[in-house]
């Protein structure tokens, strides 16, 4: 049976733990916004149409910043088409997503949404297609309090408060040959240089996100980092980092590394961030807003490509139906996303609802969650402080993507009362016996021990059973002396919360 022990050290500070770690995204695709979180007709819908049962497990998976309105869907969008009264609204084909888009849902009435789920915006602009000043127009209707055409439009379509959006996304997936209006490195920069001059013009504290390459497997990656940030470097703030992985071949072994990758991508993003920032003799740090993760069975999606051939509302698009191993690796990717707090300091699940989503719903239906719910928003609860490098020693197994890969992985957080362990086994067959060592951390007892594993690795939430997976209590763990011990399952995540006092006995 494979062990490890792992040493936690209280000195080992990595970073603070940003809140905004835990942000999704909700993309005008598919069924995530029409029939997903807005659905005037379903009995929980409220005045303006929102589902409260959504509402409820939004709240639940404690997700914090939301990326919107996409997404490819926003390199072909007009802002200005979804504001106003909606018996005005136009109808526009959704190029990216092949489908009708009816407007019906826009800024104000998103920015009510997220009141209600006590979210916080983080909104795209259009540069594909677009320019400079349909950019500075949305800021102005966006954000400025009043007094100016723009600013009153909004306050007499009925948001008399500015939607003070800090965070903005400079495009989406430039660098992609499927996104409306892709451009070169070169071509990009330039212009998303010239979009965040200008916005900062106007508010010199806005966050700006400027987009890096849609995946690591892409032949430019590195290259357009590089080109990019040598155009925008003084201007952003954050660069984008999109990935997603699927279980290929049968090869469950390399699918549940893929932390591995995303753990590469990040370092080789960074590196390149701070050789321009080296070059220009800048003080300055670009931050990486890892903007797009999940597990997306993206394969299967790209062999459907050919059914899409009617224009459609809201077609059931990307509603991956998620598996126990698929949760493992979702749980595993954001304990890397957090040992990367230093410079991943916002994130995004891509998505929210329905479309590569950790919430499915029905129409005048149910609302469910989907086995990735839990880690997420177990991790999302308990996950506090500052997170805390653990040094692992751990058997390994090997895998043909990434060679030799550690069988266990592990990263905590610790603030004034609590402690949180995270914990994966990834063996395909065998529990682990785990040791954590954390007298450095002075934990008291263990409040929390909770795991997502089941016999049955490929197990589901569907409609018909949609609590067949849920975390279950992991009554093995145990606080001895300060160390904790816990089996782990095999394919598994886990999380171990202990009150952090020492007086607390
Ligand atoms: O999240 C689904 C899609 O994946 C997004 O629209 C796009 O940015 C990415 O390719």
């Amino acid at each position: 049976m494979p062990r490890a022990h792992i040493e936690l050290d209280k000195r080992a500070v990595i970073a603070p733990v940003h809140r905004r770690t835990f942000g999704s995204f909700v993309e005008h695709l598919g069924r995530c916004v029409y029939d997903g979180l807005y659905e005037p007709g379903h009995p929980s819908a409220n005045k303006d149409g929102f589902r409260m049962d959504v509402v409820a497990l939004v709240k639940e998976l404690g997700s914090t910043t939301i990326r919107y309105p996409g997404g490819n869907f926003v390199s072909g969008f007009r802002w200005e088409d979804s504001v106003g009264p909606r018996e005005k609204r136009p109808v526009r084909r959704d190029l990216a997503w092949h489908s009708l888009e009816s407007n019906q849902v826009g800024l104000d009435e998103f920015a009510r949404w997220l009141k209600l789920t006590d979210s916080e915006l983080m909104l795209a602009v259009n540069v594909a297609t677009r320019g400079i000043l349909p950019a500075l127009d949305l800021l102005e209707y966006a954000n400025h309090p009043g007094g100016t055409a723009l600013s009153d439009l909004r306050i007499a379509n009925g948001s008399p408060e500015p939607h003070n959006v800090r965070m903005w996304c400079l495009g989406n997936e430039m660098d992609g040959s499927w996104q409306t209006g892709f451009m070169t490195a070169d071509d990009y920069g330039k212009i998303a240089a010239r979009t965040a001059a200008a916005m900062k013009m106007a508010d010199k504290d806005l966050e700006l996100v400027v987009c890096g390459s849609s995946g690591s497997a892409i032949p430019t990656f590195g290259d357009w980092e590089r080109t990019v940030l040598e155009h925008s470097y003084d201007y952003v703030d954050y660069m984008s980092c999109h990935a997603y992985y699927q279980e290929l071949d049968g090869d469950l072994g390399s699918f549940l590394a893929s932390a591995i990758d995303m753990d590469y991508f990040i370092d080789t993003v960074v590196a390149t961030a701070d050789h321009v920032g080296y070059k220009k003799r800048s003080s300055k740090k670009i931050n990486i807003s890892f903007d797009e993760w999940n597990v997306w069975y993206l394969k299967e999606h790209q062999e459907s490509q050919k059914t899409y051939d009617e224009w459609t509302y809201a077609p059931r698009q990307l509603e991956d139906v998620y598996t126990v191993a698929d949760a493992v690796v979702v749980g595993n990717m954001l304990m890397t996303l957090l040992k990367h707090s230093d410079r991943v300091t916002s994130a995004s699940l891509a998505q929210l609802v329905n479309v590569i989503a950790p919430i499915m719903t029905e129409p005048g239906g149910p609302a469910w969650r989907q086995t990735t719910f839990y880690p997420f928003s177990i991790t999302s609860r308990l996950a506090s402080g500052e997170v805390i490098r653990p040094v692992i020693q751990t058997a390994k197994y090997e895998t043909a993507k990434y060679g030799p890969v550690s069988v266990v992985d592990s990263v905590a957080t610790v603030d004034d009362d609590q402690v949180a362990v995270f914990l994966v086994n990834r063996d395909l067959d065998e529990p682990a016996d785990v040791t954590v060592d954390l007298r450095s951390l002075g934990s008291s007892r263990i409040t929390e021990a909770v795991t997502v594993s089941d016999a049955d690795v490929r197990a589901t939430n569907t409609i018909t059973h949609q609590t067949r997976v849920t975390p279950w209590l992991n009554t093995s763990a145990a606080l001895c002396d300060g160390v904790l011990s816990i089996r782990l399952p095999p394919v598994s995540w886990s999380a171990v919360a202990l009150r952090s006092r020492g007086d607390d006995l």
